[in-house]
């Protein structure tokens, strides 16, 4: 008999909208505003959690789809958008979507977290299914320099944070932030970062990427 894998957000995805996501919504508001999307344009959410973030993309009457390899928090994602949303469950290194469907492929709070070989390859994946004039959407922690105090408040919130999750996930965190986060992972990936904003008194970067096409 095969044992299917654990769902690490099992036992915080119900209470994720209460604790976790209220912390990041002023942000999500920011990425729609750095990098607004036309009307009618075709976003992909990886590792899209509970849904907030297709939800403010849906009001922006986006055409809207999520992947994540959480049951747990896809369930919270069904139930907040119903029928306004394509919804897979499943790993984001493979992803069951056609070339080049996608104008923007956006991803928020997901790549610190992975492994490198997983990072590399959710966004091979991404860059196949975007299309030639679309880009890639990155929030996440910044190595920046932090201002004084609120900047390193913030740094020792989110390490805690972080080194709470444990396992694989402070693993990854830590790696990504060993290695320049975005800005090092692009490079790796064969992305360039077309614009940046860098909040969260330095602990955070919205980026828009796309693929190196001299590479
Ligand atoms: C910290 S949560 C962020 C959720 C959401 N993006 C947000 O900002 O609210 C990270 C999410 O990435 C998902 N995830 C992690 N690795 C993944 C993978 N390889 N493929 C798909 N989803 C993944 C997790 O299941 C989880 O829902």
């Amino acid at each position: 008999m095969t044992s299917q894998p654990t769902d690490p957000y099992q036992a915080i995805a119900r209470r994720y909208d209460t604790f976790i996501d209220p912390m990041n919504r002023k942000l999500k508001r920011m990425m729609l505003q750095f990098a607004p999307p036309e009307p009618g344009a075709v976003v992909l959410d990886v590792g899209c959690g509970t849904g907030t973030l297709l939800e403010l993309y849906a009001a922006a009457d986006c055409e809207v789809w999520g992947i994540d390899a959480s049951p747990a928090m896809l369930a919270v994602a069904r139930k907040r958008l119903g029928r306004q949303a394509r919804l897979h469950d499943g790993d984001a290194t493979a992803m069951p979507y056609p070339e080049g469907r996608f104008d923007w492929v956006v991803f928020t709070f997901v790549l610190h977290e992975m492994a490198l070989d997983t990072r590399l390859g959710v966004l091979a994946e991404a860059k196949r299914v975007l299309h030639p004039e679309g880009r890639i959407l990155v929030v996440d922690y910044h190595n920046g320099r932090l201002g004084f105090p609120r900047g390193w408040l913030l740094k020792g919130f989110t390490t805690i944070i972080e080194r709470a999750a444990g396992g694989d996930h402070w693993a990854g965190y830590r790696h990504f932030m060993a290695h320049d986060a975005i800005d090092g992972l692009a490079a790796q990936a064969g992305l360039l970062i077309e614009r940046q904003r860098v909040v969260g008194w330095g602990n955070l970067a919205i980026s828009v990427l796309h693929p190196d096409r001299s590479s």
